[in-house]
This record gives C-alpha cells, sequence and structure tokens, in this order.
C-alpha cells in the first residue's frame, strides 16, 4: 500500500525525439504502473521548459540530466542535479521523500542511461522494495534521496552463434531470432523484444552472428540492409548491433586474390565494407573476430601478427564511425592450434598467452581483446586465463557462456554467477607490487585502459523460454547484473558493500521477478540454483579434470574416454595409474608459469598447495594419491566416486524440492510442470554421468570403490 504511493499522477518525458531510449522508458513506466499498481497515468513531453508540468504535485521525470538541468533547473520547484558523478550509461534516482512535493527524477548521463535507470527502479518495485531504501550508494538531503549507478565498464555485450540459415551453434532455446534462409528475417517483433530484455540488466549490444562467421553476411546490399532493420529495432531500447567478421571475405566474396591484412587492396575492402555498415548502421557498436582458431582463416597464413589483424579492423572502425564513439572491434584470445595428441606437453592451455602476451601494446585504442575467462573452454571449473594479467597495455574483456554448453545444455539446473565469481574474484598476483584481479583489468581499472568489460555468449532462439528453460534465465539476468558491476557481489567481508549483487542476491531478486515473492518459493529457487553448480561439477568433473562430455560425436552426455586421444588438445592424461595434467613448469607443460604473479605460479607448482578443486588441472597424480588440504583424508579415485554420488544425489533432491512448491500452489501449473520435467531429466541424467565416469575409472584403475558402489567394467 505504501509502495503505491510511489505512482505519480503524470510523467514527464524531456526532449526526446521518436524512438528514443527515453520514450522506452516513459512506456515501460506507464506499463508497469498499470500492471504492478493498476494505475493509469498519463505522459507529458516537455521540449523546451518544463514549468508547466513540474508545479504540478508528484510528477516523474525522465531524461537526461543535461536536458533536466537545462529545461528544469531553474524552476522554483526544482534544484540542478549533478551529473559529473555520471559516466555514459549511468543514472541517477532522485526520489523524493514521501510528504515532500518534489518530483521523482530518474535521469541518465545519456538516453540508454535514461532507459537502465528507469527498468532499475522498476525491477525495486516489482520486487516489492522500497527504491529509497534498497538503493546501496544513496545520499538523503533536503527531502530527497539521491541515488547514482555507474557500469563499471562501457562494454556489456552479447555475442549470439547465430547462422545465416537460422540455425545457432550452441544454441538451446529454437532457431535464430534474426536470420533464416540466408536472410534477415522480416519479422523483427521478437529481436525488439530480446533487446528490452537486454536493456533491462543494462546489456548495450548485440553480436548477432556466429563467431565462425559466414561471409556473405556483409557482402549483399539486402544483407546490409537487414542489419539495418536489426539495429532499428534495438535501437529504442539502446542495444547496438555488432557484427561478426569472416578474415578471408576479401577473397571469399571480395573477388581479390588476398586477405592479408597489410595489403592495400584488403585494407579498402575492409573500408568498403564498414562505409556500407556505418551509412546504414550509424551507431553500430563494432565488429566480432575469431581468426587462426579451429579452421577459421587469420593474418597467421599471411605471417602477420594478430595485433596487424586486429588493427586492420579497428582502422576501419575508426575512420567510419563517430569520432566521440569510435566502433569497437572485439578479438578474440581463444586462438590455438588443433594439436596432435602425441604430445601432451603441447598443452592447448598455453596458447593464448603464447600468442598475445608479446603483442601488449600493440593493439589500437579501439581494439578489446575478448579472453574466455579459462584457458581451455568454458569448462566447470578452469583457473582465470592468465592471459589477464599479461594485458597490461591492452584493453580487455572477459568471455563468460550464459547457453551451457559443457555446463547442461539448459536441461539441467546449473547457475552459473558462483563459477563467474571464482573468475572475476581471482588474483593473478602482484604487478609492481599491487594485486591484480580479473574483475579490475576487465574494468580497466587495475591498468589504466580506456575500454574494457564483458562479452556474454547467450544464444538466446525462438523458444517461448529464450534460453530453452525457465531457470537458465535467471543467469541471463545475473550476466546483465555482473557485467554492470563485476565488483559488486564478491565477498571482501565488508557486509555494506557486497550483499547486493551477491549470486544469492541476484538469484532472489530474479526469482521475485519472475515467479512471485513468497518466502518460501523464493527460498527454495535460491537454494537449488545455488548448489547446482557445485552439484553439476561434482557429478561430471570434479577436481579439476576438465569436462568429461563427448567431444567427439554428440557434444552431449558423458564420454570421458573421448577426452584422451583426440586432437582438440583437451586431455586428461587417464591411464591405468594416474589422471591430471601436469602443468606444472617443474616437470609439466608449463602453463602454471604463465601466471604474472611468481606467487601464484608458484602455489601451482606442488600438489600440497594446489587449492583441491584444480589439483587434477595442475597435476597428473596417481588414483592412490592422497588429497591435499583440510578435512578428509581421502584418495584421488575415492573422492572421484564419493563426489560423483554426492553430485547425483543433490540433483534427485531438486526434484522432492520443487515438487513442495507445487504442493503449496506457489507457482504456475505450466512453468511447474516444465522445470518438474526438466528436473526429473537432470536427476536421472546426473546418475548416467555418475555411473558412466565412476565405472570409467574403477575399470581403468582396478581400484575398487570403499563404499562398494561401483560396478567394475
Ligand atoms: C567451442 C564451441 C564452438 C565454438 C568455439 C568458440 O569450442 O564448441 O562451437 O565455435 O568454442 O568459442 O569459438
Amino acid at each position: 500500500a505504501t509502495l503505491s504511493a510511489q505512482a505519480p499522477n503524470h510523467i514527464v518525458v524531456l526532449n526526446a525525439t521518436a524512438g528514443s531510449p527515453i520514450i522506452t522508458a516513459s512506456q515501460e513506466l506507464q506499463k508497469a504502473f498499470q500492471g504492478v499498481f493498476n494505475k493509469t497515468i498519463d505522459i507529458l513531453y516537455a521540449a523546451d521548459n518544463c514549468s508547466s508540468v513540474i508545479g504540478s504535485v508528484k510528477v516523474l521525470i525522465v531524461g537526461t540530466a543535461t536536458s533536466f538541468n537545462r529545461l528544469c533547473g531553474n524552476n522554483s520547484s526544482s534544484s540542478l542535479v549533478s551529473s559529473s558523478d555520471l559516466v555514459p550509461d549511468g543514472y541517477l534516482w532522485q526520489l523524493p521523500s514521501h510528504d515532500s512535493s518534489l518530483p521523482t527524477l530518474l535521469l541518465g548521463q545519456n538516453e540508454r542511461g535514461t532507459l537502465y535507470g528507469t527498468f532499475s527502479y522498476l525491477l525495486e518495485l516489482a520486487q516489492g522494495n522500497d527504491p529509497a531504501k534498497t538503493a546501496s550508494n544513496a545520499t538523503t538531503t533536503n527531502g530527497h534521496t539521491t541515488h547514482i549507478s555507474n557500469p563499471a565498464a562501457p562494454v556489456r555485450w552479447v555475442n549470439q552463434w547465430d547462422n545465416l540459415d537460422g540455425s545457432i551453434e550452441r544454441g538451446y532455446g529454437g532457431k535464430s531470432l534474426f536470420f533464416s534462409g540466408g536472410k534477415v528475417v522480416t519479422d523483427l517483433r521478437r529481436a525488439a523484444a530480446y533487446a528490452r530484455i537486454l536493456a533491462s540488466v543494462g546489456i548495450n549490444a548485440v553480436v548477432v552472428n556466429n563467431v565462425n562467421a559466414d561471409a556473405a553476411l556483409v557482402h549483399t546490399p539486402a544483407n546490409i540492409e537487414g542489419l539495418g532493420r536489426i539495429a532499428d529495432a534495438f535501437r529504442p531500447y539502446g542495444v547496438r548491433v555488432g557484427v561478426s567478421l569472416n578474415f578471408a571475405s576479401p577473397q571469399s566474396v571480395g573477388g581479390l586474390s588476398t586477405y592479408d591484412p597489410l595489403d592495400k587492396s584488403v585494407v579498402s575492402f575492409w573500408d568498403g565494407v564498414t562505409l556500407q555498415l556505418y551509412e546504414r548502421i550509424p551507431d553500430l557498436a563494432g565488429f566480432l573476430v575469431k581468426g587462426d582458431s579451429e579452421g577459421q582463416p587469420g593474418p597467421k597464413k599471411y605471417g602477420r601478427t594478430l595485433a596487424e589483424g586486429a588493427n586492420l579492423f579497428a582502422r576501419a572502425l575508426r575512420k567510419h564511425s563517430p569520432a566521440d564513439s569510435p566502433g569497437i572491434l572485439m578479438y578474440r584470445a581463444f586462438v590455438y592450434d588443433q594439436l596432435q595428441e602425441s604430445n601432451w606437453r603441447a598443452d592447448r592451455a598455453n596458447a593464448a598467452v603464447t600468442y598475445f602476451s608479446p603483442l601488449d601494446g600493440q593493439f589500437d585504442d579501439n581494439v578489446v581483446v575478448q579472453v574466455k575467462y579459462g584457458p581451455i573452454d568454458f569448462q566447470v571449473r578452469e583457473p582465470a586465463s592468465p592471459l589477464f594479467g599479461h594485458l597490461q597495455k591492452t584493453n580487455a574483456a572477459i568471455e563468460l557462456q550464459v547457453t551451457q554448453e559443457y555446463l547442461g545444455q539448459q536441461c539441467h539446473l546449473v547457475y552459473l554467477p558462483p563459477l563467474w565469481r571464482t573468475v572475476l574474484d581471482f588474483d593473478m598476483g602482484k604487478v609492481d607490487g599491487e594485486p591484480s584481479v580479473v574483475r579490475d583489468i576487465i574494468t580497466g581499472e587495475r591498468f589504466n585502459r580506456l575500454l574494457g568489460g564483458s562479452a556474454g555468449v547467450v544464444n538466446a532462439g525462438t523458444s517461448d523460454t529464450w534460453l530453452g528453460s525457465h531457470l537458465a534465465q535467471a543467469n541471463l539476468y545475473a550476466y546483465g547484473r555482473m557485467a554492470w558491476d563485476p565488483t559488486a557481489g564478491h565477498d571482501d567481508g565488508n557486509d555494506n558493500s557486497s550483499t547486493l549483487s551477491t549470486p544469492r542476491h541476484i538469484i532472489e531478486s530474479w526469482t521475485k521477478l519472475t515467479f512471485g515473492r513468497d518466502p518460501t518459493l523464493v527460498n527454495t529457487v535460491a537454494d537449488m540454483a545455488l548448489a547446482s553448480w557445485p552439484a553439476y561439477e561434482n557429478y561430471t568433473g570434479n577436481l579439476g579434470t576438465q569436462t568429461l562430455t563427448d567431444i567427439l560425436y554428440t557434444h552431449f552426455g558423458p564420454n570421458p574416454a573421448s577426452q584422451d586421444g583426440n586432437g582438440w588438445g583437451q586431455w586428461t592424461r587417464a591411464d591405468k595409474n594416474g589422471v591430471g595434467m601436469d602443468r606444472t613448469v617443474r616437470n609439466g607443460t608449463g602453463f602454471a608459469g604463465q601466471y604474472v604473479g611468481k606467487e601464484v605460479a608458484a602455489q601451482f607448482e606442488s600438489v600440497e598447495t594446489t587449492p583441491r578443486d584444480l589439483l587434477l588441472w595442475f597435476h597428473h597424480v596417481p588414483y592412490t594419491q592422497r588429497l591435499p588440504g583440510p578435512g578428509e583424508n581421502t584418495t584421488v579415485i575415492q573422492h572421484i566416486y564419493d563426489a560423483h554420488y554426492a553430485g547425483a544425489e543433490t540433483a534427485a533432491l531438486f526434484v522432492t524440492r520443487w515438487a513442495a512448491l507445487n504442493a503449496s500452489g506457489l507457482i504456475d501449473p505450466e512453468r511447474y510442470a516444465s522445470i518438474a520435467r526438466q528436473l526429473a531429466f537432470q536427476a536421472g541424467h546426473a546418475i548416467v554421468w555418475r555411473d558412466a565416469i565412476c565405472g570409467f575409472f574403477a575399470g581403468l584403475s582396478g581400484i575398487a570403490d570403499r563404499h562398494d558402489r561401483v560396478r567394475h567394467h
């Protein structure tokens, strides 16, 4: 009841043109007040001053801070707001105390910021919170509370791996929202709705096509027009379009004899493409390039460095984009050769640092090197990529995967923020005497970079649930939150600063927004979500062994044997005596030595000081190896058995916990049933995983389970 007092009498829009995110913000407010408080509120437009509207009681004003100061700043019932604390995309709320007649202000540093401020305000109301009380860094003076929120980094992008034929690589939520039959689809309403979802959590760009890019996309005028239509559909939400490019296009579609990045005709080919794109899409976000990896063409063919390759595109962008917001070239660090299995020391994990470290300082200012969170490939447990510590004169972004490729493919509940936190909070070690934590590197703070941020591979599709599972949406919501502020929510022991975006807080707020506020419901979903990643790790690959997914045939389900003797450079080196990759400098592949901090590298050199959950990542040990660290003094093989049984047991508990919600009628039947089906599948599939892996290792090692559960093969 008190909260409904937040509903204004009028919404006032400051100085906005049709299609602006500010107009969108006002419409979202109108819709929300109708939906949440059942109040119909009109929208007034103030183009040159707001004296006619601001005098009346209880107005809510949306616009940029600059417009506000210009149009309303001299009015007797308001004073100037200070916008100097805002960065692009940031926003402020100024909320009157209940007895005050001051207006409510939702003001952005720019138009996008206005929409972000509006959405975050509405998300609080929709959770039943009083925004003035939940604001984390609010100041209260003269009858109002001011809250400021700035994104920690400018790059908050989503990557879609959509192919022009409408399929989505590693997509588990239906067909592409953008492409079909080689063209951009005609009806882009779902694409616009997707932009709305993304804007609600602060995402500002989408690379719409697969990193394994089809050269045809930017080659035909019809496709460029199609990309333009996608950009038009996104624009009201402040979401910009980015495009993946194929390095070989000058040759494969451009009729040139080369794609050498230093060749003049190649430079002008890309100039031409970039110019055409900017003519149709003046706010194009930029490009994404995967080169020299997994069969993709790249600069190496011509003996050029990856930096020379990246700068080719960065310069074309620089030339044709607005000087005050140059297009960004995201260059992927996921570069490796598919190696021969004969030499385990040719460790794929070493590739990124080997390629990129010598190039630090050679990338143009509008290049951002996009680094997968771990050195291999979106595994359930990886140490953070050591490359982050080497990019000291290069902009860096972290690449996270919302689409659950090795993490349950959307048919297992695996809530990812706890995994992401382990990477964001990973300290690369001392550089010039200072710690170098990943979250501070990607925001640009640690090494004083202007650009940086996050790229999330999402792969939403035409499924009613967008991702193929209701619960998987929580990961997308969390991704946006964490991209906005990767520093919030880390556990620094300081309750004041860290509670707002902890993984628990994020899942609780998502649950309230998605299903309702009942405490039992919220606790059940949060408990399940927080137990899910550890459980999945337990039943699919504990102790830091990499994924044991079948990487050869189905890319789904367990196949521990597929992890060795393959050409993909992902090995566990399991044989009859032991298991694990020796990545020490002393005796192994040398990977441990890639951490810039000597103390970090040294920690991984011995079994005793390596964290238990990374044991097999860094060491090749006999099955009878006792586990390091405090607690149970068990062997590696027994831990493999125990962890897999424990993980499958937790998955079984999800089924009963969920069923209890139905018994109390806390969830609508359709979503209840869909999630119940998924959890039942997960519980069964966890047993399949458990038995496949335990059976595999029992057969290989010939060592029996102490508790006699595992059948020998
Ligand atoms: C993984 C994934 C591929 C993808 C690649 C990439 O290997 O299986 O489908 O193309 O990552 O990120 O480029």
